[in-house]
């Protein structure tokens, strides 16, 4: 898969350490975050990773900043994203399988280097269940109008 990566100051080492573990899953890293650790404005990296992931560019994104909610939040007002925050494996399998997340997002202050690859691998081995799941997600799109 192609991947679509951003992540703001405070997850700059992160991103490196979940970078090298999804390359090494086979998969293609597209880097659309800050590569030093200069304070800056986490929104312009979660409206790149979402615009492309909804224009089709990316399969899927993976968005990291201190809490991972500030980045998701910038993401989910691209129409057709679905970004969803997880500290845990349990939700990083369920917002693939029951929400379709096109995007998963992590705060680098919130959980370790292990933790965070194994959400990242959580999400990206679950698939999603449709049915009522995408009934429920074309409701949500209703909403975007
Ligand atoms: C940056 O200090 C921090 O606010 C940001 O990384 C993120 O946690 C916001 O949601």
């Amino acid at each position: 898969m192609k991947i679509a990566m951003g992540n703001d100051h405070a997850a700059t080492g992160l991103k490196w350490v979940i970078k090298e573990y999804v390359e090494g899953m086979g998969h293609e890293v597209v880097n659309f975050g800050t590569d030093d650790n200069e304070s800056c404005d986490y929104p312009a990296f979660g409206k790149a990773v979402g615009e492309a992931v909804a224009k089709g560019e990316a399969d899927c994104g993976i968005l990291i900043c201190g809490t991972g909610v500030g980045i998701s939040i910038a993401a989910n007002k691209v129409k057709g994203v679905r970004a969803a925050v997880c500290s845990d494996v349990t939700t990083a399998h369920l917002v693939k399988e029951h929400n379709n997340a096109n995007i998963i997002a992590f705060g680098a202050r919130i959980v370790g280097e292990e933790l965070a690859k194994d959400i990242v691998k959580s999400y990206l081995t679950a698939e999603f269940e449709g049915g009522r799941h995408q009934r429920r997600i074309d409701l949500i799109h209703d909403i975007e109008g």
